[in-house]
């Protein structure tokens, strides 16, 4: 069974999606973070993000594990790496580049091949695996998701303006949404979840609910069909 979770920056995708998985016993993918390993991997050799072709030969090149927690890149742990905020501000092109997005589909692909997977990024449901059986848009209000921001910030010691995180937030959102090949939208049959006002844990409670009622109709509608294929063998 595939879970997709789809949604916008700041939603809390990433941690829910990995406790979701952690639940139910499903392996867990973060494709974003593959995006950040090929723009890790562009500016360790001080290639122009702009040289579209040579990042795709890239991407197609390296290889990306990811065991569990933890993101490997040609056997190099750059769990952390890949986070740092330099990658963050440089990612666009990288995301934007259609050849790219190609190869990581792919390999997403081949990744989930044959496996009970919670998959998480912008386009898992609409373009990765359009054939999955339970969608999940997850989102909160802009607002929301700024506040969020500066609260985890807080906590960390850095100082943070609202305004300013909400002002950058709300240009990711936009290069995300308006993205030509894999922009960030539900998929038409996707849950769309809001989470304002809902802790970690709620949300977890009500992704589980949604997986499970997902997994009772494709169990009753594998029953349905092998009952129907008896039915036909027999008559
Ligand atoms: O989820 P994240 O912040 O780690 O994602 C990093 C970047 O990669 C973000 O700018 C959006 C992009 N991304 C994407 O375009 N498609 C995905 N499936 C996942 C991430």
């Amino acid at each position: 069974m595939i879970v997709t979770i789809d949604g916008p920056a700041g939603a809390g995708k990433s941690s829910v999606a990995k406790r979701l998985a952690q639940e139910i016993g499903f392996d867990f993918l973060d494709t974003g973070a593959m995006y950040r390993c090929v723009t890790l991997v562009c500016l360790r050799q001080e290639l122009s993000l702009a040289e579209s072709v040579r990042v795709a030969e890239i991407a197609r090149s390296i290889q990306i594990e990811i065991r569990g927690q933890t993101v490997h890149l040609n056997g190099e742990d750059v769990s952390e790496s890949i986070r740092h905020p330099k990658i963050t501000k440089s990612i666009r092109p990288v995301a934007d580049n259609v050849a790219v997005r190609e190869a990581m589909v792919e390999s997403q692909r081949r990744w989930v091949n044959g496996r009970d997977v919670v998959t998480e990024g912008r386009d898992q449901g609409t373009v990765a695996f359009p054939n999955a059986e339970c969608k999940i848009f997850l989102t909160a209000t802009s607002e929301e998701r700024a506040r969020r921001r500066v609260a985890q910030l807080i906590e960390l010691g850095v100082d943070a303006s609202y305004d300013e995180i909400l002002e950058a937030q709300n240009l990711r959102d936009a290069q995300d949404t308006q993205r030509e090949s894999g922009g960030l939208k539900p998929a038409i049959d996707a849950v769309t979840v809001w989470t304002d006002g809902m802790s970690e844990e709620e949300v977890l409670r009500r992704l589980v609910a949604i997986v499970d009622g997902k997994r009772l109709i494709n169990n009753s509608n594998d029953q349905r069909s092998s009952q129907e294929s008896f039915l036909l063998r027999s008559s």
